[in-house]
């Protein structure tokens, strides 16, 4: 594999190849996604709940999406460099378009303003393009972050950020009038120029029609398998969390990361407690004359 760019992402969407993205928000999760041959790496603002335990996606700052950008765009660095991981079979590793999402309060207000932030994600976050929330109102925004050389990734249809707007987490596209919007949507994001659009929570039905109708690719989330590529968080996933909790109908759950982790840390409680740990091979040695020397 080589270099995933935005013209490979193109030739993989001529070719009607999938485009894969996962979300990371640390050097790990980018790191483990970048050797696992993921074509994109989304630096989401589902990071304010995923990662930061916060209530919903506005309390996030753009300043602290900033420092997870760069913490992700530093793991494409070492994948560069690196030898491929034990684990990652026979893939050459590679660098993955990242994408940093504008979060809530950055991009509202004026082209300007979105630019300007734009502006930070990149010099600042590291990542080579931005993702924002938004359709036929965002177009202008759109085209005056992509008019100043910075690639943008659209997201239409269920727009987290404006949950209470929405009404909540409500699944967009399910009414004849609500899909043609969706579209009007998606169609104006690509005008505006636009590399690629998530597609969040609509009929599958109606994001086929919408990717055939488009000529940049679709990214689905929630929109089924007619889509150009699919994105998923990685921490729903992976099970990053107990079990129990809830997930989003569209999740495939991969995984079990959390009981993994749990597994490990509730045995080595267990030999801490029993002394079992540290074992012999844990430890460094003295000599005898150095201890005999030191203990006298
Ligand atoms: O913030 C995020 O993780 C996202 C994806 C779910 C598309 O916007
Ligand atoms: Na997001």
């Amino acid at each position: 594999r080589k270099k995933v760019t935005i013209s490979t992402l193109r030739l993989m969407y001529k070719k009607g190849e999938p485009i894969t993205m996962i979300t990371a928000h640390d050097f790990p999760s980018g790191h483990v996604g970048d050797a696992a041959g993921m074509d994109m790496v989304l630096v989401g603002d589902s990071l304010a709940m995923v990662a930061l335990g916060m209530e919903d996606t506005s309390e996030v700052l753009l300043e602290e999406m900033l420092l997870h950008c760069r913490s992700v765009s530093r793991a494409a660095k070492t994948a560069f460099t690196v030898k491929p991981l034990p684990t990652s079979t026979d893939r050459e590793l590679t660098t993955y378009v990242q994408v940093g999402d504008l979060p809530m309060g950055s991009y509202e207000i004026s082209p300007e303003q979105a630019l300007q932030s734009a502006i930070r994600v990149v010099k600042e976050g590291r990542v080579q393009s931005i993702k924002l929330e938004g359709g036929r109102e965002m177009a202008s925004t759109i085209r005056k972050i992509t008019t100043a050389g910075i690639p943008v990734l659209g997201h239409v249809g269920l727009t987290p950020q404006r949950q209470n707007a929405l009404g909540g987490f409500r699944v967009q596209g399910k009414t004849s009038a609500g899909a043609m919007s969706v579209l009007e949507d998606a169609l104006a994001v690509q005008e505006a120029g636009c590399f690629a659009v998530v597609l969040e929570a609509i009929p599958q039905e109606v994001a086929s029609l919408i990717t055939q109708e488009l000529s940049i690719p679709t990214i689905g989330i929630g929109a089924g398998n007619g889509c150009s590529g699919q994105v998923l968080v990685q921490v729903d996933m992976t099970g990053h969390f107990p079990p129990g909790r809830f997930l989003p109908k569209f999740v495939k759950k991969y995984g079990d990361v959390w009981s993994e982790a749990h597994k490990a840390i509730s045995t080595y409680r267990d030999e801490v407690k029993s002394r079992a740990y540290p074992a012999p091979e844990h430890t460094y040695p003295i000599s005898k004359e150095e201890l005999e020397a030191f203990s006298r």
